[in-house]
């Protein structure tokens, strides 16, 4: 049976933990949704990881929906969900022009990164059928303005605001809530207090669903390994083995560990 945003709700209903990882393309879509992943994520961080690229500005709209066309072709039953790039979603009428085309490419669902300012967007792409994740946290497309990828909500000022704005995104009409780098004990609070499912990054063990991009748990991505990430090639004899140690961990409760997250 399909992945769908019902089974995803379902899941939280009945406390049981899903999984998300980034693909880019149809092998590894094949790979990853054979394994086990519920939900893969066609992250504007191809920018980033393919493109070599210090951040996900660069990425495009085209490039974004031939991404997403390769994906649908190796999928075998996870829910895809397309990021929006940079720029795309900037008024509620962009957006669902943008959002229109990631889904004729293939998307069950898109993702935007952003506050409260989003909920005008988020109504208009749900009231034609078009499901939204709302992308909060550490939003990489906006590292200019946050002066860097830093944990967010911090400061009880930031924390409250980041509750609220969940609270208003899922009210527009918004069917998954993603956390990136935030302290544990927010991104458990905002899990509690909105009834669609939170997929967390950074975000500690208690939101409803983990996401990893594919080449950081794979160990192969460059530099310095940030603090949520883990390595599950070390242990495993395949990058099949460590996908599925990687959807076990999230169910069983062993990943995120302490050391992968952040406190306030
Ligand atoms: O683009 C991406 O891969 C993402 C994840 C980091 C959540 O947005």
């Amino acid at each position: 049976m399909p992945t769908t945003i019902q089974t995803l709700r379902a899941f939280k209903e009945a406390g049981e933990k899903f999984t998300c990882i980034t693909s880019y393309d149809a092998t590894f879509s094949h790979v990853v949704s054979t394994a086990g992943v519920d939900v893969i994520l066609v992250g504007d961080s191809l920018g980033m990881v393919l493109q070599g690229h210090d951040s996900t500005l660069p990425v495009t709209m085209e490039q974004m929906i031939y991404h997403t066309e390769g994906v649908k072709r190796g999928n075998q039953g996870a829910l895809i969900m397309a990021d929006m790039p940079f720029m795309s979603y900037a008024t509620p009428e962009q957006a669902l022009d943008n959002a229109a085309l990631l889904m004729q490419a293939g998307a069950h669902m898109v993702k935007i990164e952003g506050g409260e300012w989003l909920c005008e967007t988020i109504h208009m792409l749900s009231e034609r059928g078009i499901p939204v994740c709302a992308h909060l946290g550490l939003t990489p497309q906006s590292v200019n303005k946050l002066g860097g990828y830093k944990v967010q909500g911090r400061e009880s000022v930031q924390a409250d605001e980041m509750i609220a704005h969940a609270k208003a995104q899922e009210q527009a009409g918004a069917d998954i809530i993603l956390l990136e780098c935030v302290p544990s004990e927010l991104a458990d609070k905002i899990t509690r207090c909105v009834s669609t499912p939170v997929i967390g990054i950074g975000a500690g063990a208690d939101t409803d669903a983990q996401v990893l991009v594919l080449h950081d748990l794979l160990g192969i991505t460059p530099g310095r390994r940030a603090k949520f990430v883990k390595n599950f090639m070390a242990e495993a004899d395949s990058i099949e083995g460590a996908i599925k140690a990687y959807v076990d961990a999230v169910k069983n409760g062993q990943f995120p560990a302490t050391e992968h997250t952040f406190k306030a």
